[in-house]
């Protein structure tokens, strides 16, 4: 029988719990062990829990416990589940973890110290939730070079927006709602300004690429600035917006990768993804387009890929997984203000001919846009492919012709 030990029993870990209990004789076939959770950690009083006599508030039973062979580190945060996850894997535990906070800014350094103890860290639940992301891009595409990642990886903002597409909700009733229902935390700074899906999408380009890279590195704009009227432009234009992470490898070397809003044509594959559900596309340069679906949120999907992890481990204990990335820098990513695609623009002006006239000055070939019940002055254009640097000097232009631009949102081709 394997021990092993559930760090944090918050919606998360409570779920590890009723996973590998409720499901612990098929769970021991797969494994080919049978395991038995011995401590679960939390400095919380559970004293109805059917597993109250498994509860420790001391950290250290659990790391100087030699039976204790695999952690689980559903405590989310950087502290202090860095420090108990270093010690654990130097104590020659394997770790598995949700924490994507955690992987996406301590990665290269955890995964490090798991390949010198030979030890395993692995991560599947902190990308996706419930859908296997990590795995099928570290084995089963395995062959390809990753041309580009794109996906929805934060189910609270896709709820939020796809109230706002279908319901005609305002972002600020749509947020309310999502809290309500239990997606949005009270505080949702982290998923509406796009930290979340950052913390992501730098987790599957250190995957694909290698080398550690950081979220401080990845251009990140969230959803709290999208109005109504942004997503009826969309709309009349044939697009929807969608939060959208995303990694491409370039020419030469370094990646492009962003979080951002941006208009998707309605044929896209990530278009129909709606409420908490996620999508994530990967490119291969042999497969063409995988595309994976699912609930990336949750309970008990985030629960299943957690267990799965310590099913992966329990049948690994003498071998390492081979999952691994360098520590990284800043030369690996192309400053996004060098990056070049076409925007949608929605502003406001006396003269809207004269104002679009003037936008074909500064943008060169644009093309108006417009909706049913237009706003008095309002109008919108796309534009071609432009780099971030022309596209805000000519936006800058236009405002000193007298025009108010209202919003600026990037149009993707995927
Ligand atoms: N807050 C996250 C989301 C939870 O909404 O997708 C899963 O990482």
């Amino acid at each position: 029988m394997i021990q092993v030990a559930v760090m944090g029993h918050g919606v998360v870990g409570s779920g590890v719990v009723e996973v590998l209990e409720n499901h612990r004789d098929s769970i021991a076939k797969r494994a080919k062990e049978e395991i038995n959770i011995k401590y679960i950690l939390d400095i919380r009083e559970f004293p109805d829990s059917p597993y109250a006599q498994k509860f420790t508030k001391n950290f250290e039973d659990i790391l100087n416990d030699e039976e204790v062979r695999v952690v689980a580190e559903v405590m989310g945060g950087v502290n202090p589940a860095y420090d108990f996850t270093k010690r654990c894997l130097e104590a020659g535990k394997s770790v598995v973890t949700s924490n994507k906070e955690l992987v996406a800014t301590k990665g290269a350094e955890l995964l490090e110290i798991a390949r010198n103890n030979n030890v395993n860290y692995l991560f599947e639940a902190s990308v996706g939730g419930g859908i296997p992301i990590i795995r099928p891009i570290n084995q089963c595409l395995a062959a390809n070079e990753f041309v580009e990642i794109a996906g929805i990886l934060n189910g609270t903002t896709n709820f939020i927006l796809t109230k706002m597409i279908k319901d005609n909700m305002s972002f600020e009733d749509a947020l309310r709602m999502a809290q309500q229902l239990g997606y949005a935390e009270r505080k949702p700074e982290a998923d509406v300004e796009g930290h979340d899906a950052c913390r992501k999408i730098a987790i599957l380009a250190s995957l694909c690429y290698g080398k550690h890279i950081y979220p401080e590195l990845v251009h990140t704009q969230g959803i709290t600035k999208i109005t109504l009227d942004d997503v009826a432009y969309a709309g009349a234009w044939g697009g929807v917006i969608k939060l959208i992470g995303q990694v491409m490898k370039l020419d030469d070397g370094r990646v492009d990768i962003s979080v951002e809003p941006m208009i998707l044509s309605r044929e896209s594959q990530l278009a129909n993804v709606d409420d908490v559900f996620n999508g994530i596309l990967v490119r291969g340069d042999a497969t063409g387009d995988v595309v994976f679906y699912g609930k990336g949120a949750g309970k008990l999907p985030t629960a299943s890929a957690v267990v799965a992890d310590i099913i992966d481990c329990v049948r690994n204990l003498k071998t390492r997984k081979f999952v691994y990335w360098e520590d990284g820098d800043a030369s690996l990513v192309r400053p996004y203000e060098e990056s070049a695609f076409p925007v949608m623009i929605r502003a406001k002006a006396e003269d809207k001919a004269a104002a679009l006239k003037k936008a074909e000055e500064l943008f060169g070939n644009v093309k108006a846009v417009s909706r049913s019940d237009e706003k008095e002055g309002e109008f919108a254009f796309t534009t071609g492919d432009i780099a971030v640097t022309s596209a805000d000097a000519a936006v800058a232009e236009l405002e000193k012709a007298g025009v108010t631009v209202l919003s600026k949102i990037r149009i993707s081709d995927l």
